[in-house]
């Protein structure tokens, strides 16, 4: 740990100020916060050489998609929400696409059953990536340097190393089984002697730094096309992967219309499909907005029921109608309608719990990995960016390209490969998410920006697959309804339920027990989750005092910086 600590203190010079504290970080005139400390500095560096937050931001991802490669990443893909100071607000859609040559049953076996590994692990798991496209679409149409300067930190970071985390360490060690399946992954994932990384130990990935230098070169062809492109078919050729060279040269980011919506004094700018995020939010807090929830108190029996209730139904609305609008029909008015809030809002028995099964069918076991990860980042003229990016699963689907050094994503898993069956995350979905050649998968992924009177209020967002959407829900609550600063907010303990299976999870130690008690006896089942839910990433203002505050989760091991 000493080592990580003095490689941050020696980058963070002129930063000044940084903390892992309890307390929100305070600054004037810029921050970031992200998952990971070094991609945190890459993005704080371009701030101080006059970035804006959109140049800060993608030098953030990239330099992620080293320093933390159990998330970030160029081979997979995410949402960026950006709001400029003078009102104007884009949001860039990377999500991966399935390859041409998908078919709705191609994880199906003859007799039609689900072979849930195939799109979990492995070649067939991967969807066309989308991040590089995004990433530098956001670059040339909103940032302000050149490609050489926003990746120098994440180039220096793969060229020269940089020292393992403790987190960082044991999780690859803890994953040398699969890594072993794979001999491209092998060579950078386990080290040559079979010995476990190390806290502290340096962490080079030569290969990982050529490719992101073809990206310096090339912009968006260094990886689309040329060297790194031959690199991945050879990769998918190796293994039974579908992406071809027509898939890479095809893929094209989008600038999509955000989902907007007033809840209360506040407005919240979010993400469209193809990710649910933005539009269930917008859905969950429209449902709430009808109760006096801050006299309930926060987290009690009583707050929580509503809030359960409100998320049984959206998740419900989600797996019905929300899939990628380049290729289905999503309801988006009705759905984001005070109208239709209400009348969710109405069938809500407010002494007792509504069985899931009364709402719709089906039921199955809820598993959950959370290795998306979120930034958040604010620059001196007001500018704010909200991303979040995933592989899907931690280390995707544990596939290097060779040579290119870099890890696929299993985001094929995010399809209903058989509509009815659950994905990793437990969630159903319905035809509106099922394959189709080029389509987006579903996502939940929620980088959302809120406003007041006009002005930036929060920047927020964080990973946890299916629990991203109700942990940005209960963020913003505990901000607009319970005045928590916003490491109070991130921090709280949060609770999530989604319709089927029809449990409400809580975190260790996070309701009390007659709290429980309560919720059991108005039929809830109530259930204990194992390890922790989300970790949010997030920056809220003070205009009045001109200060912006930073805060990262405690449930990771990121850092917020401001200067
Ligand atoms: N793969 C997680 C999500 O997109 O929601």
């Amino acid at each position: 740990m000493k080592i990580y600590i003095l490689f941050l203190i020696i980058i963070l010079q002129s930063a000044l100020v940084f903390g892992a504290s309890r307390d929100p970080i305070k600054a004037k005139n810029g921050m970031v916060v992200s998952a990971d400390p070094l991609a945190t500095l890459a993005g704080l560096k371009i701030l101080q050489q006059g970035g804006n937050a959109v140049d800060a931001a993608v030098a953030v991802g990239f330099a992620l998609a080293v320093t933390y490669p159990q998330a970030g990443n160029i081979g997979g893909g995410g949402f960026m929400n950006i709001r400029f100071s003078d009102g104007k607000n884009y949001t860039i859609d990377y999500r991966e696409k399935s390859p041409k040559s998908a078919t709705q049953n191609m994880y199906l076996d003859s007799a039609g059953n689900y072979i849930s590994d195939k799109s979990k692990f492995g070649y067939l798991a991967a969807g066309v990536p989308g991040a590089v496209a995004g990433m530098l679409l956001g670059l040339e149409k909103y940032g302000t340097l050149s490609r050489e300067k926003v990746l120098q930190s994440a180039i220096q970071y793969a060229e020269k190393g940089f020292p393992l985390h403790y987190n960082l360490a044991s999780y690859i060690n803890s994953e040398k089984e699969i890594f072993e399946k794979f001999p491209s992954s092998k060579k950078i994932y386990i080290k040559k002697n079979g010995e476990p990384f190390l806290e502290d130990e340096l962490f080079i990935q030569s290969d990982l730094a050529a490719t992101l230098k073809r990206i310096v070169k090339n912009g968006r062809d260094g990886f689309y096309k040329g060297k790194t492109a031959d690199l991945i078919v050879e990769e998918m050729n190796r293994g039974g992967g579908l992406i071809s060279h027509d898939d890479l040269k095809s893929y094209k980011a989008k600038i999509r219309t955000a989902v907007t919506n007033k809840y209360r004094d506040y407005e919240i700018i979010s993400l469209a499909p193809p990710s649910s995020g933005g539009t269930a939010l917008i859905q969950l807090l429209n449902i709430v907005e009808g109760y006096n929830l801050k006299s309930m108190g926060h987290n009690s029996s009583q707050y929580i029921h509503r809030l359960t209730e409100a998320m049984r139904r959206v998740y419900s609305d989600r797996a019905e109608y929300l899939g990628d609008p380049d290729f289905v029909n999503v309801p988006l008015k009705w759905l984001l309608s005070k109208e239709y809030a209400t009348e969710r809002r109405n069938s809500i028995d407010t002494l007792r719990a509504t069985p899931s099964q009364q709402i719709r069918n089906g039921v199955q076991p809820l598993q959950e990995t959370t290795q998306t990860t979120h930034y958040s980042v604010v620059d001196k003229w007001g500018n704010c960016v909200s991303v979040t990016t995933t592989l899907n699963g931690g280390f995707g689907n544990y596939v290097v390209v060779d040579d290119a050094g870099f890890l696929l994503n299993n985001e094929m898993d995010d399809f209903s490969a058989k509509p009815g069956e659950p994905n990793m995350f437990g969630l159903i979905g319905g035809f509106a998410n099922a394959i189709e050649p080029g389509k987006r998968m579903l996502s939940s992924m929620t980088p959302t920006i809120v406003l007041k009177n006009g002005k930036p209020f929060l920047v927020i967002g964080t990973p946890g697959g299916a629990t991203i959407i109700t942990t940005v829900f209960q963020i913003i609550l505990n901000t607009t309804e319970f005045g928590m600063n916003i490491q109070e907010a991130i921090d709280a303990p949060r609770i999530h339920a989604q319709w089927l299976p029809d449990i409400l999870l809580y975190e260790k130690n996070g309701l009390a027990v007659d709290v429980v008690n309560n919720l059991k006896s108005m039929g809830h089942t109530v259930v204990e989750r194992k390890g922790t839910s989300g970790s949010a990433e997030g920056i809220m203002f003070d205009h009045k005092k001109g200060i912006i505050f930073g805060a990262t989760d405690s449930r990771g091991y990121g850092a917020a910086v401001g200067y």
